[in-house]
């Protein structure tokens, strides 16, 4: 972790893409370009299920999932998924971003939780969850939750005028690469950057009331109280998405948006009012 000091990345906006397949490149490049032009510090975290799928289909590698007992659904990371994970995230999506940048002169480096201890996890030793539709303890998941990040890299490269993108994996306590949530990763990232707002673009106008229709779209989200579940009508990717920016909020982030990764300016948010979801929660005050 970085010792810097108070308020030197107050400007620092944390935009986590989508990995489901949504995300509009170049729209995003031309809205990072114009914003880094201005002066904007903007660090980039990408996932990629869309594309790992894709590889996972041509290399035959089955992919699945874990349902813990409150709802929340992660991938399950055996030993293949987690090759599949790096060679589409690491092989695949980033070098898409860092070339899309560059058509856009943004000059940007990639890099996974690998690189130099940006990510560090703590290993899942065992995970109670139901599998295929049966209730397991899982003991080969090879994922992990984020216990610290190396911010003073991402100020480094910040100051040098580059964008980082970054993406799982993450180093586990014995170096080995463990898989972490993409939007939990830029949580983090946030939190450690002490950056002034975190964007999660993706495959929705915002948090909707009903996931069917995109008019239904909250202005801004109230977090229940810990311990309380999520609205029925949260569901799939959304429903970590949430951990996440709650997480980010108690994590001293004072803005948090869910908007739109296809929008026509997917960082209209930075401006101030939307389009999109202000999450928000009760206790801490709202931008
Ligand atoms: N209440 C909801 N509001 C918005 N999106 C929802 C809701 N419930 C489920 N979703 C789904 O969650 C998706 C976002 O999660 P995910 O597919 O993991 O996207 P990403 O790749 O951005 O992480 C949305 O595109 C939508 O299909
Ligand atoms: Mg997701």
């Amino acid at each position: 972790m970085s010792a810097h000091a108070p308020g030197r990345s107050q400007g620092i906006v944390v935009v986590k893409c989508g990995g489901s397949g949504a995300l509009d490149v170049t729209r995003l490049c031309e809205d990072v370009a114009e914003r880094t032009a201005a002066g904007q510090k903007l660090v980039l975290v990408h996932g990629g299920s869309a594309e790992m799928e894709r590889l996972a289909g041509q290399l035959g590698v089955r992919l699945r999932h874990l349902t813990a007992p409150d709802g929340v659904v992660t991938r399950y990371t055996d030993d293949a998924t987690l090759d599949v994970l790096t060679l589409a995230l690491a092989g695949r999506v980033k070098p898409g971003l860092l070339c899309a940048l560059d058509r856009h002169k943004v000059p940007a480096v990639g890099l996974t939780g690998l690189d130099a201890g940006l990510l560090r996890a703590r290993r899942r030793r065992s995970v109670r969850a139901v599998v295929d539709g049966r209730p397991t303890v899982v003991r080969d998941d090879r994922g992990g939750r984020i216990v610290e990040v190396n911010a003073g890299l991402l100020h480094g490269l910040l100051a040098a005028g580059v964008v980082p993108v970054v993406s799982p994996p993450a180093l586990a306590e014995d170096s080995e690469p463990v898989n972490t949530n993409a939007d939990r990763a830029a949580a983090a990232v946030a939190v450690a950057l002490r950056a002034r707002c975190l964007v999660f673009l993706t495959g929705a106008p915002g948090v909707l009331t009903d996931p069917s229709d995109p008019s239904s779209v909250l202005a801004a989200y109230r977090l229940p109280p810990v311990g309380e579940p999520a609205p029925s009508w949260v569901a799939g990717g959304m429903r970590i998405k949430l951990v996440a920016a709650r997480e980010a909020l108690l994590g001293g982030v004072p803005e948090v948006w869910i908007t739109d990764a296809a929008a026509k300016r997917p960082l209209r948010v930075l401006s101030g009012g939307g389009p999109g979801s202000s999450i928000v929660l009760p206790g801490v005050p709202s931008p």
